[in-house]
């Protein structure tokens, strides 16, 4: 009895961590910083006819899911409800209705289970998901966030304890909204960046000349703009079908990736030898791109720069990167959230956690 009680005292804290903010239902299990289980249901192909994500269809898709997704992150696992003692879940930013069912279904689990309620901020889920790969981030790192919505560069120290210094956000598209809006003008299925990835496979990445934006000695060195870029790849695209001739996609779609990926890790490169830092990351949907990652690892590689990018699975949205951001949480001895804890869609990234004082000691410094 006094051992069993002892070693429910010392185990680290086991985590459910609940992702519904766009089209994906995620529910992942962590704990102690090691990933225990987790499951992902997407919607996308009820998307796909109406090229880009119906926050109508995403909410109630969320709703089907959720409870199999839970269920077989459990299952996975080999863990009860019982046995939680933490549910973490997205609260912004992503679709407010889509949020919403997350939001409830988390609330519901942690109060059927009797434990605290984390609200947590996509993004810092998304640079969490890494930990589960590659162990606990350097202090400091620069992260690279680049995902559908979100194009960032980010100073990150204590990533629960401490706010997230932005050194440069895009100015207009994110880096997956400039692939998803290509792809529609060259005539590619939704997403539009794994639809590119795929195309651009054989063809020559400088046959087109495409800009690379906000590149230029007077340009703010981390600012991002993409919307150019997916302009020029619609002028690029018109030209062949005024002429009648045969679009050369695949020299098309390594061209525009090619762009992306040079800016990107031009960038961040700058960035980590300004503030001489010695490890970049790359998190969100489109640090699976092909090219990104290699040209990210070419570059790391000659500048010295360790370079870390979460295997495929955990780049684009899923519930473990939520329950690791929890699993920060807890370990940190944040407050849980109010009962009252709502979704924020737009919430701009400031810390980790999406409700006042989870980690009083930090916001107070
Ligand atoms: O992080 P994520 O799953 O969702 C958001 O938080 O937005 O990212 C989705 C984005 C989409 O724009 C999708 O086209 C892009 O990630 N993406 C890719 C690849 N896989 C997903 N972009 C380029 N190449 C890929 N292989
Ligand atoms: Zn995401």
């Amino acid at each position: 009895m006094t051992q069993g009680r002892t070693r429910a005292r010392t185990r680290a804290p086991i985590v459910l961590g609940i992702e519904s903010s766009c089209d994906e239902t995620g529910a992942g299990i962590v704990s102690g910083g090691r990933l225990l289980a987790h499951a992902v249901a997407s919607s996308m192909d009820e998307h796909a006819r109406f090229g880009g994500v119906v926050p109508e269809i995403a909410a109630r898709a969320h709703l089907h899911a959720f409870g199999p997704v839970v269920r077989a992150a459990l299952d996975e696992a080999g863990l009860r409800l019982s046995d939680l003692d933490a549910v973490a879940v997205t609260t912004g930013p992503g679709l407010s209705g889509a949020l919403q069912v997350g939001l409830a279904g988390a609330k519901s689990l942690a109060y059927a289970a009797g434990v605290p309620l984390y609200g947590v901020h996509h993004l810092a889920g998304h640079v969490a998901a890494d930990t589960l790969a590659h162990g606990p981030l350097p202090d400091p790192c620069l992260v690279l966030i680049v995902s559908g919505g979100h194009t960032s560069l980010l100073l990150v120290r204590d990533l629960v304890r401490e706010p997230l210094a932005h050194l440069g956000d895009t100015v207009d598209d994110a880096a997956g909204e400039c692939f998803d809006k290509a792809a529609r003008v060259l005539g590619l299925p939704y997403p539009g960046g794994p639809a590119i990835d795929r195309a651009a496979r054989g063809g020559n990445p400088c046959a087109v000349a495409f800009p690379r934006p906000l590149t230029g000695a007077r340009a703010d060195p981390y600012a991002f703009s993409f919307s150019g870029l997916k302009t020029a790849a619609a002028r690029w695209a018109e030209g062949y079908r005024l002429r009648g001739d045969a679009l050369p996609l695949a020299d098309g779609a390594a061209s525009l990736q090619e762009a992306v990926a040079d800016v990107l890790t031009r960038k961040a490169l700058a960035a980590c030898r300004e503030f001489g830092v010695r490890t970049l990351v790359v998190v969100g949907g489109v640090a699976a791109n092909s090219r990104v990652r290699a040209l990210a690892e070419e570059r790391c590689a000659a500048a010295g720069v360790a370079l870390r990018v979460p295997p495929l699975t955990l780049c684009t949205d899923n519930g473990a990167m939520i329950a690791a951001v929890g699993d920060l949480l807890v370990r940190a001895g944040a407050a849980p959230a109010p009962p009252d804890l709502s979704v924020d869609p737009s919430a701009p990234l400031e810390y980790a956690a999406l409700h006042p004082a989870a980690v009083p000691y930090a916001r107070s410094a």
